[in-house]
């Protein structure tokens, strides 16, 4: 399938999505805990994670799923083509704000990003594009930010990682203009893309950065854990993405 078909079918699959968040949001929410208290999923997570895949599999069988809910949550390589879902994300925001989430969808193909998707629903904005495409909100081609230096803006840091320090996190903050935190790492990678911040640190799976990753990519951001090393696509990692410069000065310093 051309590339700019399969934008448009999986462009289609997440305005649905948004739509069914949007239908299902009215009713009382089904929240549940996963791993600790503020470790939640709701039944709208569920059913969006459910009409997505449907949608690849049945369009797409040959292909391979890594998503967030359910049985989806492990893969064993990324060979192939391979989507990736997270289908809200910041669960916690959709829950107490009712905005401030995202559906996302990255699609790799042999461990490469190909194309990313970050939907904005209750702001229906659609931040996407890929590999020699650019990058669009809705249908607005973007143009890539200033590449700043590390002291020159805004960073989002993950407020856990930063209380812990970790990896000496906070001179970063220290040093920057200011640090902020959003609660979604898909309205992260939306605030790198617009230049609102220049750096982005957290504790990510692969569902939470992969969309991003290809995103931010194309504007010549760059993106490793925060030992500088490849992204592994296989649990949870310490993540940095930065302007090219501002990460190549964190680099030098950690
Ligand atoms: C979470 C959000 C949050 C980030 C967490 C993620 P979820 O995703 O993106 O900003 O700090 O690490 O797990 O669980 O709401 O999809
Ligand atoms: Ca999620
Ligand atoms: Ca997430």
């Amino acid at each position: 399938m051309a590339n700019d078909l399969l934008v448009q079918k999986v462009k289609t699959w997440i305005y649905e999505a948004g739509k069914l968040v949007q239908e299902l949001e009215k009713n009382q929410l089904q929240v549940t805990t996963k791993s600790s208290r503020n470790d939640v999923v709701t039944n709208v997570d569920k059913e969006v994670q459910r009409f997505l895949v449907a949608k690849i599999e049945s369009e797409f069988p040959e292909d391979k799923i890594l998503a967030e809910e359910d049985e989806k949550s492990s893969l064993v390589d990324m060979s192939g083509r391979v989507w990736l879902i997270d289908p809200i994300d910041g669960t916690l925001n959709f829950v107490f704000q009712r905005e401030n989430f995202a559906i996302m969808i990255g699609v790799y193909e042999d461990g490469i990003g190909k194309l990313g998707f970050i939907y904005d629903v209750m702001r229906g904005e659609m931040y996407w594009g890929g590999a020699d495409l650019g990058v669009f909100c809705n249908e607005e081609k973007l143009e890539p930010p200033k590449n700043s230096g590390a002291k020159d803006g805004l960073w989002g840091i993950n407020i856990g990682m930063y209380v812990q320090n970790v990896g000496n996190i906070q001179t970063i903050g220290e040093n920057a203009m200011g640090v902020r935190m959003i609660g979604s790492a898909g309205l992260e990678f939306i605030s790198l893309l617009k230049g609102n911040t220049i750096g982005y640190i957290s504790n990510l799976y692969p569902w939470d950065y992969a969309p991003g990753v290809v995103l931010i990519k194309e504007f010549g951001f760059k993106a490793s854990d925060l030992d500088g090393l490849t992204l592994a696509f296989n649990g949870q990692q310490h993540f940095i993405a930065a302007t090219a410069q501002a990460y190549n000065e964190i680099m030098e310093i950690c």
